[in-house]
């Protein structure tokens, strides 16, 4: 074009340019046109600088206008293609981006994904809770780290009491030595029931506290260092043993079946006076003598007793008034005799082999 760009010849080259423009097909190709179309060599940047040359004035001016308004429109065409390009190359990426799950969708279509259910242990445990539901009791939990006082001292078991033996602590790195530990049995669950009921005045209790405990064992056929245990505790007026062994023998019926039966044998207990062992039928010979009961006929499951007026002063419940019973036994334990379980470490190894079965 030269410096006499007329009308007709700008707008010959702003079709051509369009044409051009519109036949891109990559925003890289567009880049590569843009600077082709502001350099001064350009076409349209030639015939602006030589603007200057013309020498009427009208006539510069009206060139000068036309080329402004060429290079608007080419600009405007440009910017078009460049929103076209920018929108499919948006929409590339997200295609390229895109993840095809049908084919998980028709895995597992053809072969559904197993659902998990919940462990023996728990399950034993919603068993036990409900068998003592519909006896009348409520369910309570109390905390798995307890302080010395509540899991021996306000059980009437103080510093230096040789009971303390029957459990291996362990204690946590908390506050004074030996004071924080991790609780051996779910009876200091009955001290915080005792200690709430009597703050906000609601005793009667009849309730069962289901839990984990701990305690320094080394895992065999019958023991496990993290156990399960379920507490009972009724606190009315004129309990007796005799509710105590009414209370056990139709626990034990309900929950294994109704040829089990219980029976109660001496033993001692800090924080129950009298106390009792209790023992139920053999649940793999049903009595008639194993080498799992040693030819008792009997399996021994927990301890129970009268509450002892110790534990009453400790909390400050008037054993004149109040007179109360207590059982524990373990949860791990009820699983393993109502279903056979040989060797309890089976209950924490995970072999799927094994926790489907039930
Ligand atoms: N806490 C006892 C233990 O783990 C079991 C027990 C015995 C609980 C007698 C009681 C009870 O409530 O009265 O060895």
């Amino acid at each position: 074009m030269s410096e006499m760009a007329s009308e007709k010849e700008l707008s010959a080259y702003v079709e051509t340019t369009r044409k051009e423009i519109e036949a891109l097909e990559s925003l890289e190709e567009l880049d590569e046109i843009s600077a082709k179309l502001k350099s001064k060599r350009s076409p349209l940047g030639a015939a602006r600088a030589s603007l200057g040359a013309i020498e009427d004035e009208k006539k510069r001016k009206e060139t000068g206008r036309l080329v402004g308004e060429a290079m608007a429109s080419v600009m405007g065409v440009f910017d078009a293609r460049r929103m076209v390009l920018e929108k499919s190359a948006r929409r590339q990426a997200l295609e390229d981006d895109r993840l095809d799950l049908t084919e998980v969708v028709l895995r597992s279509l053809k072969a559904p994904i197993q659902r998990g259910h919940a462990h023996l242990v728990s399950q034993t445990q919603d068993a036990l809770e409900d068998v003592f539901v519909a006896m009348g009791f409520e369910v309570a939990e109390g905390p798995e780290v307890e302080t010395d006082w509540y899991n021996f001292e306000a059980l009437n078991i103080p510093p230096g009491h040789p009971a303390r033996d029957m459990y291996d602590t362990m204690y946590l790195d908390l506050g004074e030595p030996e004071t924080v530990l991790l609780r051996t049995h779910t009876s200091p669950t009955q001290i915080h029931l005792l200690e709430s009921a009597v703050a906000q005045g609601t005793l009667p209790i009849h309730a069962v506290m289901p839990g984990r405990c701990y305690r320094l064992d080394t895992p065999d056929a019958r023991h496990l260092p993290v156990f399960h245990q379920i507490e009972g505790l009724v606190v009315d007026h004129g309990i007796t043993f005799g509710d105590l062994a009414g209370v056990i023998e139709t626990f034990t019926s309900a929950y294994f079946g109704p040829d089990i039966h219980s029976r109660l044998r001496p033993a001692y207990f800090p924080f129950t006076e009298p106390s009792a062992e209790f023992e139920i039928t053999c649940t793999i010979c049903h009595g008639e003598g194993c080498r799992t009961c040693s030819q008792t006929g009997w399996i021994e499951l927990g301890g129970c007793g009268m509450v002892d007026p110790a534990v009453f002063e400790a909390v400050g419940v008037d054993p004149d008034e109040w007179s109360g019973f207590a059982f524990g036994f373990g949860i791990d334990r009820c699983a393993q005799m109502r279903h056979g379980i040989a060797d309890m470490r089976a209950l924490i190894e995970n072999d799927l082999r094994f926790t489907r079965q039930f």
